[in-house]
């Protein structure tokens, strides 16, 4: 095998021997539900304004599933558009793991259910569950696998139908959120880089700012549950906001480092595409250019485990994104969790 052209940055995979190896996204994909719904519909639903949200957050509108239309549907359809681009048939993916706070349902995992629609019969499958992390876990996870020789071709998708956890009596909330996949195909490519490094990092003790009460094992579905409206999700924005400023710009900053990178080598930033001005603050303490900044939210909102995943689709398909250039996925969500990617292309 021909050696590597000489580093432009430092691979940190290198002190492992991973010599020949690499885990390469080879083709990306992304779908969205046909429905919108614009914060002038919004208006109509709860007490709030275009105005509010746009200053707030950014976002302008966001995409719903249909009632028949599950998680496992949308992470289908972006998967089998990754599959098309990286020229991957079914029969070649060994292992598909979904990030998902939205499962179809507790068990079989959503992974299965994709492993179904798409055909993948030889391919091992299940779900990861980080929030609006679970890209970076999941695309880390895959890059060890691919990294050991234990698989060749890994199908990671971000999925969400978060309108199916959504209070949409809470004004605090479901002005935030949308329904989306995206996905990668990840596999060794020669004379590449591809994924040099993924930061993962949580902090159990803030479970509390971000999270759904029921439906788990400690509080089971019943009259109870329902009627205190236990199966929506609940938020505390204002720390969580704090939180994942910090949080975001700390993993960004340890990514950038094991790369030895400054961030003005930094293509573009796909971050995180929960709120403009969480990705402003991100931006400003990287140091970083506006154009350097990936932003999609205002047509997506917050899609947790598939924000990056369909932004970096976009990023890749709209042509912002070139063989050669460097990445960087910064992700943040509850439990809290957090992560950031850098990604040679
Ligand atoms: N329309 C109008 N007013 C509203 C709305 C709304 N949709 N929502 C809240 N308000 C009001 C509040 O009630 C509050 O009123 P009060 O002062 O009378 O109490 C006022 O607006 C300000 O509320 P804040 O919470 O202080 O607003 P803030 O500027 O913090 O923005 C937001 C709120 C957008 C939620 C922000 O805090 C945020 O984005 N937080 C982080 C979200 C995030 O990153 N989540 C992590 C990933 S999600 C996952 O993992 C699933």
């Amino acid at each position: 095998m021909s050696p590597l052209p000489s580093p432009k940055f430092k691979n940190p995979r290198a002190k492992y021997n991973f010599r020949g190896r690499t885990c390469s996204i080879a083709g990306v994909g992304a779908y969205v539900p046909s429905r919108i719904l614009t914060n002038a519909d919004l208006e109509k639903m709860v007490n709030t304004s275009d105005e509010w949200i746009t200053s707030r957050t950014g976002i302008k509108e966001r995409h719903l599933a249909a009632e028949d239309e599950f998680t496992s549907d949308l992470a289908a359809k972006a998967a089998l558009k990754a599959m098309a681009q990286a020229g991957v048939t079914a029969e070649e993916i060994d292992l598909i793991v979904v990030a998902t706070i939205t499962p179809d349902m507790p068990f079989p995992s959503t992974a299965a259910l994709v492993q179904r629609k798409i055909g993948a019969r030889r391919a091992a499958a299940f779900d990861l569950e980080a929030a609006c992390a679970g890209f970076i876990y999941a695309l880390e996870v895959a890059q060890q696998f691919i990294m050991s020789r234990t698989y060749d071709t890994v199908l990671v998708i971000g999925a969400e139908k978060l309108s199916s956890i959504v209070d949409w009596q809470d004004r605090n909330t479901c002005v935030l959120f949308g329904d989306g996949a995206g996905a990668a195909i990840l596999r060794n490519r020669p004379n590449a880089h591809g994924l040099l490094t993924a930061v993962m990092g949580a902090d159990g003790t803030k479970s509390d700012l971000l999270f759904m009460a029921g439906g788990g094992s400690r509080c089971p579905a019943s009259e109870e549950s329902v009627a205190n409206r236990m199966h929506f999700l609940r938020m505390e924005g204002k720390e969580t906001f704090k939180c994942a400023v910090q949080a975001m710009q700390t993993a960004a900053k340890e990514a950038l480092r094991r790369c030895e990178l400054d961030i003005s080598r930094i293509k573009l930033i796909i971050p995180h595409q929960a709120n403009l001005r969480i990705i402003d603050a991100v931006a400003e303490r990287l140091g970083a250019k506006p154009e350097q900044v990936f932003v999609n939210l205002h047509k997506f909102g917050n899609t947790s485990a598939a924000s990056v995943a369909i932004a970096l689709d976009e990023a890749v398909n709209s042509g912002r994104v070139q063989a050669g250039d460097l990445l960087l996925l910064i992700v943040f969500g509850a439990g809290l969790t957090w992560g950031a990617a850098v990604i040679e292309w």
